[in-house]
């Protein structure tokens, strides 16, 4: 209706049709100018003229993939979008990640991920305010922060293993990544809402979300969030697939997007209502806020709702979707799982579990989960940076301000120079050569790294190593069906857990 008023409003006079075609003209100088600027950089012949063929790739899950074999073809540098060389060498990740007033930041891409119309740290593209923003941030990530949430996982993850005893023993395979997907649910719920969503006791994501015009309505909220993350990614490529997405409410990727902030905003005036001063995420971020016995304003609570289903949304499935890629390589590779539960048992004494105390303690422990996040590439695309006021040289190029810049994760992680047999998995390589830690790409790079990287890990650490000590897991297939959102993940985990 609203585009026909508009339509209507226009009116077709001979202003408006020379108003579109000064808008058609310019847009296709700007991408001639553009094109031009990067024309020595070979690259997919439709990538040299738009952005579409990216979007494309990303639409489909497939955006690591092609980009990849982009490089095998074109070599380092290669061009996949008018305005984005992607730079597929080692060197080149201190250069466009990298710290300093002059370092690239985070491209126009990230504006596709601002929640309820407020950039969060995630989706903060100037450098000075992200630094604020860390900062604040950063007291909900400390090290005596991270001790605190240390018994809260391990209670999630006890009431985890309650009903994976339930589902032991069976005759039939089960998909475990749902069930992996409602733990690290849980787990991300209570730290940061300071209230379990309880999927693991109701074996459902189903949540009731109160909106903002008083209606409770029950939504899958692991469908919401890789919904909103694949739709992010894809119209995330160029500024005109952002506009047209804005007009078309109606798509499935922003009702999750708006699913997920009524849940944020729900859980976080509950929160404010309650009076509650729970020691968690949401309660450091109200602290860091001082609203000093004032009620927050309109803003500050949008703020705080976009925070905090950030961290909900970055750190729920990107966790769970690790573990389980984790799992599966250990339990389809014998030796690796031999020699690995030989040490967890051995730490463990005749138990079936280990506290996270003794279990960060294992080195091959963590060079397992290291290689497994290597080989599978969680985080497979390169992340969108900009070139600076100045521009940026690399190797001898200049790419001029604004130039998108990115290392494509997938293709550092599988670099024959770097790693001599990529496709091998062997967590031994980590504790061969500790120099390789730089080059693992899961949490990204520089100071926009993974916030969340410990917390991550030991949540990896307790689950891997109480799934080892308890279950011997039967995987369905050796090879895992996958897909990429913002990141890379399995679509099914099969399984038979059997007790030891
Ligand atoms: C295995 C699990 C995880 C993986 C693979 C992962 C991966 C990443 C990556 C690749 C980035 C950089 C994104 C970019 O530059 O665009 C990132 C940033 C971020 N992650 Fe994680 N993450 C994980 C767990 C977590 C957890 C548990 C949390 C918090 C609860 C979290 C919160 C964040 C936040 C807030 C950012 C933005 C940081 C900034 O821009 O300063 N992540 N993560």
């Amino acid at each position: 209706m609203l585009l026909l008023d508009m339509h209507l409003n226009i009116g077709w006079n001979p202003f408006s049709q020379y108003a579109l075609a000064f808008v058609a003209l310019s847009w296709v100088w700007v991408l001639q100018l553009q094109r031009r600027r990067q024309q020595h950089i070979p690259g997919p012949f439709l990538a040299r003229w738009t952005h579409l063929w990216l979007a494309y790739y990303a639409y489909r899950g497939r955006r690591y993939a092609a980009v990849h074999d982009a490089h095998q073809r074109y070599g380092a540098l290669v061009r996949i979008a008018p305005n984005h060389v992607s730079i597929a060498s080692p060197d080149a990740l201190s250069v466009v990640y990298g710290q300093g007033t002059n370092a690239p930041a985070k491209s126009p891409f990230y504006n596709a991920f601002v929640c309820d119309g407020k950039p969060s740290l995630f989706s903060t593209r100037d450098r000075q305010d992200h630094s604020k923003k860390r900062r604040a941030v950063s007291h909900a990530f400390s090290s005596s922060a991270l001790r605190e949430f240390v018994p809260m996982i391990q209670l999630s993850v006890n009431r985890f293993t309650k009903r994976m005893d339930e589902l032991c023993n069976k005759e039939e395979f089960f998909d475990a990544l749902p069930w992996f997907n409602y733990l690290a649910f849980d787990i991300l719920s209570d730290l940061v809402f300071g209230e379990r969503i309880g999927m693991v006791d109701k074996g459902s994501d189903v949540v009731t979300i109160n909106t903002s015009s008083s209606i409770a309505v029950n939504k899958n909220a692991i469908a919401l969030v890789d919904e909103r993350e694949h739709f992010s990614a894809v119209i995330g490529i160029h500024p005109s697939l952002q506009w047209a997405a804005r007009l078309m409410s109606f798509l499935p990727g922003q009702q999750a997007s708006l699913g997920l902030e009524e849940l944020g905003r729900s859980q976080v005036l509950k929160r404010l209502s309650s009076g509650t001063n729970r020691n968690d995420m949401l309660g450091k971020l109200i602290e860091a806020h001082g609203f000093d016995g004032r009620g927050p304003s309109v803003d500050e609570i949008g703020e705080l709702t976009a925070e905090s289903v950030t961290l909900l949304i970055a750190g729920s499935d990107t966790t769970s979707n690790s573990v389980a890629v984790i799992l599966h390589f250990i339990f389809t590779h014998p030796r690796v799982y031999e020699k690995l539960l030989g040490l967890l048992d051995q730490a463990a004494a005749g138990q079936k579990e280990l506290s996270y105390e003794q279990a960060k303690d294992i080195p091959y422990l963590q060079a397992t989960i290291n290689e497994g996040l290597r080989l599978h590439s969680v985080n497979s695309i390169g992340l969108h940076r900009s070139a600076p006021s100045s521009g940026l040289v690399y190797n001898g190029h200049f790419f001029p301000e604004g130039t998108e810049l990115s290392v494509p994760a997938w293709t550092i992680s599988h670099s024959h120079e770097l790693w001599g047999d990529p496709e091998v998995f062997r967590p031994e390589r980590w504790q061969e050569n500790t120099e390789l830690r730089q080059y693992l790409l899961a949490f990204g790079k520089g100071p926009r790294a993974c916030i969340g990287k410990n917390l991550a890990y030991i949540e990896m650490i307790l689950i891997v190593a109480t799934m080892l000590l308890r279950y011997k897991i039967e995987v369905r297939s050796q090879e895992l069906q996958t897909t990429e959102g913002f990141m890379h993940k399995p679509l099914h985990f099969w399984i038979k857990l059997r007790s030891i």
